[in-house]
Protein backbone atom coordinates (compact mmCIF):
# COMPACT_ATOMS: atom_id res chain seq x y z
CA UNK A 1 0.00 0.00 0.00
CA UNK A 2 1.27 3.55 -0.77
CA UNK A 3 1.04 6.39 1.58
CA UNK A 4 -1.76 8.06 -1.24
CA UNK A 5 -3.66 5.08 -0.67
CA UNK A 6 -3.47 4.87 2.84
CA UNK A 7 -4.50 8.61 3.30
CA UNK A 8 -7.49 7.52 1.29
CA UNK A 9 -8.53 4.41 3.05
CA UNK A 10 -8.55 6.67 6.24
CA UNK A 11 -10.55 9.28 5.16
CA UNK A 12 -13.12 7.06 3.71
CA UNK A 13 -13.25 4.52 6.97
CA UNK A 14 -14.52 7.00 9.23
CA UNK A 15 -16.47 9.33 6.54
CA UNK A 16 -18.22 5.54 6.68
CA UNK A 17 -18.46 5.59 10.35
CA UNK A 18 -20.63 9.58 10.20
CA UNK A 19 -17.33 11.55 10.59
CA UNK A 20 -17.24 15.05 8.06
CA UNK A 21 -13.67 15.32 6.89
CA UNK A 22 -12.12 18.73 7.31
CA UNK A 23 -9.29 20.93 6.02
CA UNK A 24 -5.70 20.42 7.84
CA UNK A 25 -4.82 24.08 9.66
CA UNK A 26 -1.50 25.95 8.17
CA UNK A 27 1.76 24.66 10.10
CA UNK A 28 1.93 28.26 10.77
CA UNK A 29 -1.35 28.38 13.36
CA UNK A 30 -3.41 31.94 12.98
CA UNK A 31 -4.34 33.41 15.98
CA UNK A 32 -2.73 30.73 18.29
CA UNK A 33 0.15 31.86 20.57
CA UNK A 34 1.20 28.86 22.46
CA UNK A 35 3.40 27.56 20.36
CA UNK A 36 4.75 28.16 17.22
CA UNK A 37 4.56 25.42 14.76
CA UNK A 38 1.00 23.49 15.12
CA UNK A 39 2.18 20.00 16.65
CA UNK A 40 -0.60 17.89 16.41
CA UNK A 41 -3.65 17.68 14.97
CA UNK A 42 -5.90 18.56 18.36
CA UNK A 43 -3.96 21.46 18.17
CA UNK A 44 -6.82 23.78 16.11
CA UNK A 45 -10.05 21.71 17.18
CA UNK A 46 -9.01 23.20 21.25
CA UNK A 47 -11.58 25.36 21.61
CA UNK A 48 -13.98 22.33 20.00
CA UNK A 49 -12.50 19.58 22.95
CA UNK A 50 -12.85 22.09 25.44
CA UNK A 51 -16.98 22.15 24.51
CA UNK A 52 -17.83 25.27 21.61
CA UNK A 53 -19.75 23.38 19.03
CA UNK A 54 -17.63 22.73 15.97
CA UNK A 55 -19.80 23.98 12.86
CA UNK A 56 -19.27 20.50 11.18
CA UNK A 57 -20.28 18.21 14.21
CA UNK A 58 -19.43 16.00 16.92
CA UNK A 59 -17.31 13.43 14.39
CA UNK A 60 -14.40 14.53 12.34
CA UNK A 61 -11.47 12.67 10.01
CA UNK A 62 -8.47 14.75 9.19
CA UNK A 63 -4.82 14.80 8.09
CA UNK A 64 -2.62 17.69 9.70
CA UNK A 65 0.88 18.18 8.56
CA UNK A 66 2.75 18.55 12.17
CA UNK A 67 5.91 19.75 13.28
CA UNK A 68 7.59 19.11 16.32
CA UNK A 69 11.11 20.50 16.83
CA UNK A 70 10.95 19.12 21.00
CA UNK A 71 11.74 15.62 18.83
CA UNK A 72 14.61 17.02 16.96
CA UNK A 73 16.92 15.02 18.60
CA UNK A 74 15.39 11.84 17.91
CA UNK A 75 15.83 11.82 14.20
CA UNK A 76 18.07 9.72 13.30
CA UNK A 77 16.52 6.52 14.38
CA UNK A 78 14.22 4.60 12.01
CA UNK A 79 11.44 5.83 13.45
CA UNK A 80 11.45 9.62 14.66
CA UNK A 81 10.53 12.91 12.29
CA UNK A 82 10.06 16.09 13.69
CA UNK A 83 7.51 16.45 10.41
CA UNK A 84 4.94 14.21 9.97
CA UNK A 85 1.76 13.84 8.92
CA UNK A 86 -0.92 13.02 11.24
CA UNK A 87 -4.17 10.91 10.48
CA UNK A 88 -7.02 12.36 13.00
CA UNK A 89 -10.18 10.94 14.03
CA UNK A 90 -12.23 12.88 16.43
CA UNK A 91 -15.13 12.45 19.02
CA UNK A 92 -16.65 16.06 20.39
CA UNK A 93 -18.12 14.71 23.42
CA UNK A 94 -19.84 12.21 21.06
CA UNK A 95 -18.42 8.07 21.15
CA UNK A 96 -15.99 7.63 23.65
CA UNK A 97 -13.41 4.31 24.39
CA UNK A 98 -15.53 1.48 22.85
CA UNK A 99 -16.13 2.50 19.63
CA UNK A 100 -12.90 4.33 19.07
CA UNK A 101 -10.71 1.38 20.06
CA UNK A 102 -12.97 -0.91 18.40
CA UNK A 103 -12.30 1.48 14.97
CA UNK A 104 -9.14 1.76 15.65
CA UNK A 105 -8.64 -2.02 15.78
CA UNK A 106 -10.73 -2.23 12.85
CA UNK A 107 -8.55 -0.07 10.74
CA UNK A 108 -5.19 -1.93 11.38
CA UNK A 109 -6.72 -4.91 11.41
CA UNK A 110 -9.15 -5.22 8.08
CA UNK A 111 -7.75 -2.00 6.05
CA UNK A 112 -4.42 -2.29 6.48
CA UNK A 113 -4.34 -5.98 7.00
CA UNK A 114 -1.29 -5.57 9.72
CA UNK A 115 -1.10 -9.19 11.28
CA UNK A 116 -3.08 -9.32 15.03
CA UNK A 117 -0.44 -10.99 16.45
CA UNK A 118 1.75 -8.29 15.60
CA UNK A 119 -0.09 -5.78 17.67
CA UNK A 120 0.28 -4.69 20.97
CA UNK A 121 -1.27 -2.10 22.95
CA UNK A 122 -0.69 0.07 26.48
CA UNK A 123 -2.97 1.70 28.88
CA UNK A 124 -3.03 4.29 31.32
CA UNK A 125 -2.01 2.47 34.63
CA UNK A 126 -3.40 5.71 36.57
CA UNK A 127 -2.39 8.55 39.55
CA UNK A 128 -3.82 9.81 42.60
CA UNK A 129 -5.95 12.20 40.65
CA UNK A 130 -7.10 10.02 37.63
CA UNK A 131 -8.05 6.35 38.09
CA UNK A 132 -6.20 3.24 35.95
CA UNK A 133 -7.67 2.71 32.48
CA UNK A 134 -9.21 -0.83 32.94
CA UNK A 135 -11.90 0.56 30.87
CA UNK A 136 -9.58 0.50 27.74
CA UNK A 137 -7.98 -2.25 28.96
CA UNK A 138 -11.64 -4.65 28.87
CA UNK A 139 -12.21 -3.13 25.51
CA UNK A 140 -9.19 -4.71 23.83
CA UNK A 141 -9.63 -7.84 25.19
CA UNK A 142 -13.17 -7.95 24.01
CA UNK A 143 -11.51 -7.66 20.38
CA UNK A 144 -9.43 -10.33 21.16
CA UNK A 145 -6.49 -9.10 22.79
CA UNK A 146 -4.38 -11.53 24.69
CA UNK A 147 -3.63 -9.72 28.60
CA UNK A 148 0.29 -10.40 27.69
CA UNK A 149 0.21 -7.74 24.82
CA UNK A 150 -1.51 -5.18 26.72
CA UNK A 151 0.93 -3.17 28.65
CA UNK A 152 0.16 -0.19 31.88
CA UNK A 153 2.31 2.77 31.62
CA UNK A 154 2.54 5.87 34.02
CA UNK A 155 2.33 9.28 32.90
CA UNK A 156 5.26 9.45 30.98
CA UNK A 157 3.95 7.63 28.10
CA UNK A 158 0.23 7.07 28.69
CA UNK A 159 -1.00 10.27 29.26
CA UNK A 160 -1.33 13.52 26.90
CA UNK A 161 -1.13 16.79 26.47
CA UNK A 162 0.38 19.41 24.33
CA UNK A 163 3.23 19.92 27.70
CA UNK A 164 3.60 16.32 28.75
CA UNK A 165 2.21 14.99 32.32
CA UNK A 166 -0.37 16.28 34.09
CA UNK A 167 2.50 18.83 36.04
CA UNK A 168 4.16 20.50 32.92
CA UNK A 169 0.64 20.90 31.82
CA UNK A 170 0.30 25.15 32.68
CA UNK A 171 -3.49 26.40 33.41
CA UNK A 172 -5.96 25.71 31.18
CA UNK A 173 -4.39 22.86 29.01
CA UNK A 174 -6.03 19.80 28.07
CA UNK A 175 -4.99 16.82 28.38
CA UNK A 176 -5.98 13.02 29.46
CA UNK A 177 -4.97 9.28 29.43
CA UNK A 178 -4.06 7.52 26.03
CA UNK A 179 -4.12 4.19 24.67
CA UNK A 180 -1.06 3.43 22.47
CA UNK A 181 -0.77 0.61 19.52
CA UNK A 182 2.71 -1.01 18.60
CA UNK A 183 3.47 -2.63 15.81
CA UNK A 184 6.34 -5.89 16.79
CA UNK A 185 9.34 -6.10 13.91
CA UNK A 186 9.87 -9.89 14.71
CA UNK A 187 13.59 -9.51 13.01
CA UNK A 188 14.66 -6.78 14.65
CA UNK A 189 16.42 -8.40 17.62
CA UNK A 190 16.13 -6.71 21.27
CA UNK A 191 19.37 -4.37 21.96
CA UNK A 192 19.65 -4.80 25.75
CA UNK A 193 21.56 -1.25 25.70
CA UNK A 194 17.84 -0.32 26.02
CA UNK A 195 16.76 -2.28 28.80
CA UNK A 196 16.92 -5.97 29.93
CA UNK A 197 14.25 -6.52 28.94
CA UNK A 198 12.45 -5.17 25.40
CA UNK A 199 8.69 -3.92 25.68
CA UNK A 200 6.49 -2.09 23.41
CA UNK A 201 7.90 1.38 24.94
CA UNK A 202 11.48 0.08 24.72
CA UNK A 203 13.60 2.21 21.83
CA UNK A 204 15.47 -0.48 20.21
CA UNK A 205 13.48 -0.77 17.25
CA UNK A 206 12.05 -3.88 18.09
CA UNK A 207 8.09 -2.42 18.53
CA UNK A 208 6.94 1.04 16.43
CA UNK A 209 4.19 2.70 17.68
CA UNK A 210 1.78 3.36 15.15
CA UNK A 211 -1.44 5.19 17.01
CA UNK A 212 -2.38 6.96 19.66
CA UNK A 213 -6.52 7.43 21.29
CA UNK A 214 -6.42 10.10 23.56
CA UNK A 215 -9.17 10.46 26.02
CA UNK A 216 -9.34 14.35 26.46
CA UNK A 217 -11.32 14.93 29.11
CA UNK A 218 -9.57 16.66 32.14
CA UNK A 219 -8.34 20.46 31.88
CA UNK A 220 -5.65 22.40 34.28
CA UNK A 221 -6.47 24.45 36.56
CA UNK A 222 -5.15 27.37 38.44
CA UNK A 223 -4.25 25.44 41.85
CA UNK A 224 -2.71 22.43 40.04
CA UNK A 225 -5.58 20.26 40.06
CA UNK A 226 -7.16 18.67 36.95
CA UNK A 227 -10.93 19.32 36.82
CA UNK A 228 -13.18 17.69 33.61
CA UNK A 229 -13.99 18.90 30.97
CA UNK A 230 -17.90 19.67 30.21
CA UNK A 231 -17.38 16.58 27.54
CA UNK A 232 -15.71 13.26 27.25
CA UNK A 233 -13.36 13.33 23.73
CA UNK A 234 -11.45 11.14 21.52
CA UNK A 235 -8.20 12.91 20.22
CA UNK A 236 -6.97 9.98 17.38
CA UNK A 237 -3.19 10.46 15.79
CA UNK A 238 -1.10 8.56 13.92
CA UNK A 239 1.28 8.88 11.71
CA UNK A 240 0.99 8.62 7.90
CA UNK A 241 4.95 7.27 7.57
CA UNK A 242 4.79 4.89 10.18
CA UNK A 243 1.67 3.39 8.82
CA UNK A 244 3.03 3.36 5.44
CA UNK A 245 6.17 1.53 7.09
CA UNK A 246 4.46 -1.04 8.87
CA UNK A 247 2.19 -2.17 6.01
CA UNK A 248 5.42 -2.45 3.72
CA UNK A 249 7.04 -4.41 6.19
CA UNK A 250 9.53 -2.29 6.76
CA UNK A 251 11.12 -1.19 10.45
CA UNK A 252 12.51 1.98 8.88
CA UNK A 253 10.11 4.92 7.88
CA UNK A 254 12.84 6.06 5.21
CA UNK A 255 12.22 3.36 2.72
CA UNK A 256 8.72 4.53 2.44
CA UNK A 257 7.49 6.12 -0.58
CA UNK A 258 7.22 9.45 1.40
CA UNK A 259 11.25 9.73 2.04
CA UNK A 260 12.32 7.91 -1.02
CA UNK A 261 12.84 10.88 -3.29
CA UNK A 262 15.00 12.35 -0.61
CA UNK A 263 16.83 9.23 0.02
CA UNK A 264 17.54 8.74 -4.07
CA UNK A 265 18.91 12.23 -4.27
CA UNK A 266 20.60 12.25 -1.62
CA UNK A 267 22.29 9.16 -2.79
CA UNK A 268 22.57 10.83 -6.21
CA UNK A 269 24.52 13.86 -4.76
CA UNK A 270 26.56 12.26 -2.54
CA UNK A 271 27.14 8.49 -4.35
CA UNK A 272 26.88 7.00 -1.10
CA UNK A 273 24.37 4.28 -0.87
CA UNK A 274 21.43 4.93 1.92
CA UNK A 275 22.30 1.27 3.33
CA UNK A 276 25.56 1.51 2.91
CA UNK A 277 26.50 1.82 6.98
CA UNK A 278 24.18 2.47 9.98
CA UNK A 279 26.02 6.31 10.08
CA UNK A 280 25.31 6.83 7.10
CA UNK A 281 21.85 6.29 7.23
CA UNK A 282 21.79 8.35 10.70
CA UNK A 283 23.34 11.13 8.35
CA UNK A 284 20.42 10.67 5.43
CA UNK A 285 18.08 10.55 7.75
CA UNK A 286 18.77 13.88 9.49
CA UNK A 287 19.14 15.43 5.70
CA UNK A 288 16.09 13.86 5.09
CA UNK A 289 13.70 14.87 7.64
CA UNK A 290 14.73 18.46 7.46
CA UNK A 291 14.24 18.68 3.80
N1 LIG B 1 -2.62 14.17 20.13
C1 LIG B 1 -2.14 12.84 20.14
C2 LIG B 1 -0.77 12.69 19.64
O1 LIG B 1 -0.23 13.59 19.06
C3 LIG B 1 -3.06 11.96 19.33
O2 LIG B 1 -3.49 12.63 18.20
O3 LIG B 1 -0.19 11.63 19.77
Amino acid sequence: MTSGQIRESYIKFFEGRGHIKIEPAPLVLENDPTTLFTSAGMQPLIPYLKGEPHPKGKRLVDIQPSLRLQDIEEVGDASHTTFFEMLGNWSLGDYFKKEQLSWCWEFFTKELGLEAERLYVSVFEGTKEVPKDTESAEVWKSLGVPEERIFYYGVDKNWWSRSGTPEAMPEGEIGGPDSEVFFEFEDVKHDKKFGEECHPNCQCGRFMEIGNSVFIQYEKKEDGTLSELPQKNVDFGGGLERMAAVVNGYSDVFLTDVYEPAIKAIEKKTGVDYASSEENAIDFRVIADHL
